[in-house]
């Protein structure tokens, strides 16, 4: 997915846009470029130096683009851009920036404009002449249309008409432009397409992902749709598309800059499987009150009233977010009695849900800027539901939009293929499952039980992840499979979509989840000796059901490779081959075997060879439709 970044300081500009584009290209892209005001050759004795805009373009790698900027001298004020292609081939000539006929404005923009081709028809009537096949472009026309028309005399400023260009826009965008008219500042806007302003000392910044700003901000500002900020060097001023002056909230960017590092790991998606014992623990930190079997979370106090009187929830997320919800559903039944259900958030935005002061809608998302997830949190707000959020990105668009939430803590995740997310959100679905349980009828015995076995998991987790090598072996052994196959019943059903789902994403490898008792009614057909079947089946109460549907495999010849809890000795005799996890509490087992099934599709992505951080076609955040 396109990522911007823009700087406006004393340092050269160059310094961060590039450091910037590259904390970007986990994002996924396929040409990046650079625009930023120089002043022009003195033309005449009497002339003065007067700003252009220079901009250097290259099809590929950030660092192709960071070799065309050698030795290119960067001013203080510039805008970049990582596209990843909508309208128009990946080229040079449909990379942003793009500058209008007159090379008086420089715009990045990531979204669409919907109604970009009308737009253009008109701008070539007045004799305006695009250079590329993107949406974008007309943003750059359009200003310079409005700052400059054709034929006429100047007529406006660079702010107001980039108000007036905004106001003739449809679709989503988060654009940032420079103009030569106006040196002394850089404009930005969002709508539904997120944009973060960094304030530095003496400096700003500007990043659609507030990754890119990790290590140069300790102090971060959100925009909210239709708000335009007017950026300085030392300063900034957001406003309303009616010019009247917003006052925003400056948060605390807690991410250092190590976080967003390799570490020594040979891909982020290995670090962020192993980070999972410590993030899990982060998640927990200061919530939970073991004595006492529950939870204390801050981020609902102000809703506490209110979540006493919920007789409903529905939980709405995308993807392994939406994996994770399914555990909650599982938990808030069987802990807290309260009636759960579980919506991709994409269909739940086209239904008619039914919603009332008594639901509690519960959007759960690593980014907080999921386009889809964000629709169906306004949806059920408009129909007057409580909406709280389960997010990870601290300021993020959901965390703003929710009445009420709780942090993941998870750090960032750097990796496209969601994982220490995943851990991280079912560390909070349990405390939350404490917290609502204990507001009903869940005993002070059980809820001190479920407080004492999650402070053990971290240990747990590292007694997983000590078997990769093992792991690293049987993927090997299956990494040409043409078909994966993973089954679990309850808690372990979404781990068996999960195990699925990271495998497809990273391995390119067609895979199916199910739940094992849904094999008879179709899937089954598929089993032959060719077809290795993953079955999450440690000893709970389902345990001998998930044995059954093993024998039926078996008796037609297929593999199993069974995640079992230790010391299984039986089932280890009977499986093809055999992970083990830990003992611990039903519940919260999907925490131990989701883990193997990370490293599974991991070291099976590394065998076929592939880009592990950056899976072909997909994007760390979908802020688009
Ligand atoms: C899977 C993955 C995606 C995301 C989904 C939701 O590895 O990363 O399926 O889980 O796009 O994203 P968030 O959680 O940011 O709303």
């Amino acid at each position: 997915m396109c990522g911007i970044v823009g700087y406006f300081g004393k340092r050269p500009a160059k310094d961060f846009l590039i450091e910037g584009l590259k904390r970007l290209e986990y994002r996924g892209y396929d040409s990046a470029g650079v625009a930023f005001l120089e002043k022009g050759a003195q033309r005449g004795s009497k002339a003065s130096k007067r700003w252009k805009i220079k901009a250097i373009k290259a099809l590929g790698k950030v660092a192709a683009l960071q070799m065309k900027m050698e030795g290119v001298f960067v001013s203080g004020i510039g805008i970049a851009h990582t596209r990843w292609a909508t309208h128009g081939k990946p080229s040079e000539r449909n990379a942003h920036p793009h500058i209008d006929c007159k090379g008086l404005v420089a715009v990045v923009h990531n979204g669409i404009i919907e109604n970009h081709r009308e737009l253009k028809e008109v701008l070539e009537k007045r004799g305006h002449k695009f250079r590329s096949e993107t949406d974008t472009e007309v943003i750059a026309h359009l200003l310079e249309e409005e700052m400059s028309p054709s034929g006429e005399k100047r007529k406006v400023g660079f702010e107001e008409a980039f108000v007036k260009t905004l106001k003739q826009l449809r679709g989503a965008y988060g654009i940032v432009a420079i103009a030569t008219e106006d040196p002394e500042i850089m404009l930005a806007a969002r709508f539904s397409s997120p944009l973060v302003l960094g304030i530095g000392s003496g400096e700003m910044f500007i990043a659609s992902d507030v990754s890119a700003l990790v290590g140069d901000v300790k102090r971060v500002v959100y925009l909210d749709d239709d708000e335009i900020a007017v950026i300085r060097r030392d300063g900034y001023v957001v406003k309303t598309l009616s010019s009247r002056k917003r006052e925003k909230e400056e948060l605390t960017l807690e991410w250092d800059k190590t976080v967003a590092e390799h570490s020594g790991y040979a891909h982020f998606m290995l670090k962020e499987i192993f980070d999972q014992p410590k993030s899990f623990a982060d998640a927990l930190r200061g919530r939970l009150i073991l004595e006492e079997g529950m939870a204390q979370l801050g981020g609902l106090s102000a809703v506490e009233k209110r979540l006493r009187s919920i007789n409903r929830i529905v939980i709405v997320s995308c993807g392994t977010s939406y994996h994770s919800g399914l555990v909650g559903e599982y938990m808030f039944e069987e802990y807290a009695g309260i009636p759960t259900e579980v919506e991709m958030a994409s269909e739940f935005r086209y239904r008619k849900p039914l919603l009332d002061r008594k639901t509690a809608v519960i959007a759960i998302s690593q980014s907080g800027e999921t386009a889809d997830t964000l629709a169906a949190i306004r949806e059920a707000k408009e129909k007057g539901a409580l909406v709280l959020g389960i997010v990870n990105v601290v300021g993020s668009t959901i965390a703003r939009e929710t009445d009420a939430g709780v942090y993941c803590h998870a750090g960032p995740e750097i990796s496209v293929a969601s994982t220490k997310a995943f851990t991280s959100q079912l560390a909070i679905l349990s405390l939350l499952t404490l917290y609502l349980g204990r507001q009903r009828g869940l005993s002070l015995v059980m809820g001190k039980r479920i407080a004492k076995e999650l402070e053990q998991i971290p240990k747990y987790m590292e007694r997983v992840l000590a078997q990769a090598k093992d792991i690293k072996k049987l993927a090997k052994k299956y990494a040409k499979q043409a078909h994966y196959l993973y089954l679990g019943r309850k808690y372990n059903f979404p781990n068996a979509l999960e195990g699925a789902l990271k495998i497809k994403e990273i391995a390119y490898a067609p895979a199916q989840g199910y739940p094992t008792g849904e094999m008879k009614h179709g899937p089954i057909a598929l089993i032959d000796s060719s077809v290795v079947t993953v079955m999450i089946m440690p000893k709970d109460s389902v345990y001998e059901k998930n044995v059954s549907g093993m024998e039926e495999i078996l008796a037609r010849g297929g593999k199993i490779l069974a995640i079992a809890t230790e010391g299984d000795t039986a089932l280890a005799k009977k499986a093809t081959d055999v992970i083990f996890i830990p003992k611990t509490l039903e519940m919260l087992s999907p925490l131990l075997a989701v883990i193997p099934l990370q490293l599974f599709a991991y070291y099976v992505a590394v065998e076929r060879g592939y880009d592990i951080d950056k899976p072909r076609n997909l994007a760390k955040s979908v802020t688009v439709e």
